[in-house]
């Protein structure tokens, strides 16, 4: 008891000591924690204070979040339905439009079974735990997202963690395991810290090869690679293959919200068993509506990913030219390793003084604790948007020089 009293106390002490910083900072006019943008401009500028930055950290793959389709759909969806759903899906919260994005979905996809959650978040919560429980095996890849290791504390399957983008470790340790129990390996498309891709038809053979089903996330894939954006599975040929795909439509839809599909109908069993479905509000009908606007162009029209990959090819040479060696091919995400946190806190703030917002990702957030300078590119990013980029990573060096 007086343990426990003793922890207590030093529990509120420390709190305290936080509570002073941030109220101290508060006192400066500063804000504690995370990057704030006053004013959103266009889907590549923003203004930060009185400054305009250009935003090469968003995730706004395919730039539609000032589309007029996107835009408009959200303002008549509000008209028509009003701001939120105020209930779960399951209770009060399925509207039809979640379900005609259900069913959108499910073409653009070719699937059985597609349902749509809040959050990509959730999707992989509710999924995951709903396909593997107590006495199952749940295979991740090290660098997973942090909610796909969420979802594997959700689920209580034994998980077992194989190397980085590495079929071979996995078919060694699904190999060791006895016959019982359900399997469920999960990895991502593209892997959202250092751009790499994940090699998924050598993971579907295994995972199958060894009577496990497969889960690819492709929250930053879809939209970027594959037919009108099917994602890596299309472009890989195995979609008809691969047992669950989930995604967020908080990157190239523009919106927020997530999804599953699957080319197994039992897939809809997820409405009933899973808590992350259950428990929580559905999409507000402006984040719908908006989706399924970004699904519409992305279907109608591949215009927009190759101006993307135009883009991305820009920007990686550049940035190899200037020294800055980005750590994967060419592609959506390009990130920049640096020597040490110092350096990378030092750049990230020297190119936001130089208008260029980039994201900054240090240990333990990043994959074998690297300090990234970690660049997103949309494809509303002009040629000389891209240039100026290119043009604040040289002036790094120059001062540094
Ligand atoms: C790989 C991956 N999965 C899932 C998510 C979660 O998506 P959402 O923002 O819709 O919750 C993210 C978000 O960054 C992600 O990178």
């Amino acid at each position: 008891m007086l343990d426990n009293k003793k922890k207590m106390g030093d529990f509120f002490t420390r709190f305290d000591k936080l509570s002073e910083r941030v109220e101290g900072m508060y006192a400066l006019g500063r804000r504690p924690f995370g990057m704030t943008f006053d004013q959103m401009l266009s889907p590549t500028r923003a203004r930060v204070g009185n400054t305009e930055v250009i935003l090469a950290g968003t995730n706004n793959y395919l730039g539609l979040t000032f589309s007029d389709e996107c835009r408009e759909a959200a303002k008549a969806a509000i008209d028509a339905h009003g701001t939120a759903t105020t209930g779960s899906r399951l209770a009060n919260g399925t509207y039809a439009e979640h379900v005609a994005l259900e069913d959108d979905l499910r073409h653009f996809f070719g699937t059985a079974a597609a349902i749509v959650f809040t959050t990509g978040y959730q999707a992989n919560l509710a999924a995951i735990s709903a396909l593997v429980g107590r006495g199952d095996h749940l295979f991740i890849d090290a660098d997973s997202h942090a909610c796909i290791y969420d979802a594997s504390r959700l689920c209580d399957a034994e998980t077992i963690r194989f190397r980085h983008n590495s079929p071979e470790d996995l078919a060694r340790r699904l190999a060791r395991l006895p016959e019982d129990g359900a399997r469920l390996v999960v990895i991502e498309g593209l892997y959202s810290m250092l751009g790499d891709v994940a090699p998924v038809a050598e993971f579907v053979e295994v995972a199958h090869a060894h009577g496990a089903m497969i889960l690819v996330d492709e929250a930053h894939s879809i939209g970027c690679y594959g037919d009108h954006g099917r994602g890596l599975c299309q472009a890989e040929g195995v979609t008809d293959e691969v047992d669950f795909i989930t995604g967020t439509f908080s990157k190239s839809f523009a919106s927020i919200g997530g999804f599953c599909v699957s080319r197994h109908a039992g897939l809809e069993m997820t409405r009933l068993v899973s808590r992350p479905y259950l428990f929580t509000a559905s999409g507000s009908p402006a984040n719908v509506a908006t989706a399924r606007a970004a699904l519409a162009v992305m279907a109608a029209d591949d215009s927009r990913r190759t101006a993307l990959w135009d883009r991305a090819r820009q920007l990686h040479a550049g940035l190899t030219a200037a020294g800055y060696v980005p750590a994967s091919p060419p592609g959506p995400i390009i990130a920049v390793e640096r020597p040490d946190e110092l350096t990378a806190v030092r750049e990230w703030n020297a190119l936001l003084n130089a208008g260029i917002y980039v994201n900054i990702a240090v240990p333990p957030a990043t994959p074998q604790a690297k300090s990234l300078l970690r660049l997103s590119v949309s494809a509303a990013h002009g040629v000389d948007e891209i240039n100026r980029i290119i043009a604040a990573f040289k002036g790094l060096s120059r001062a540094a020089a």
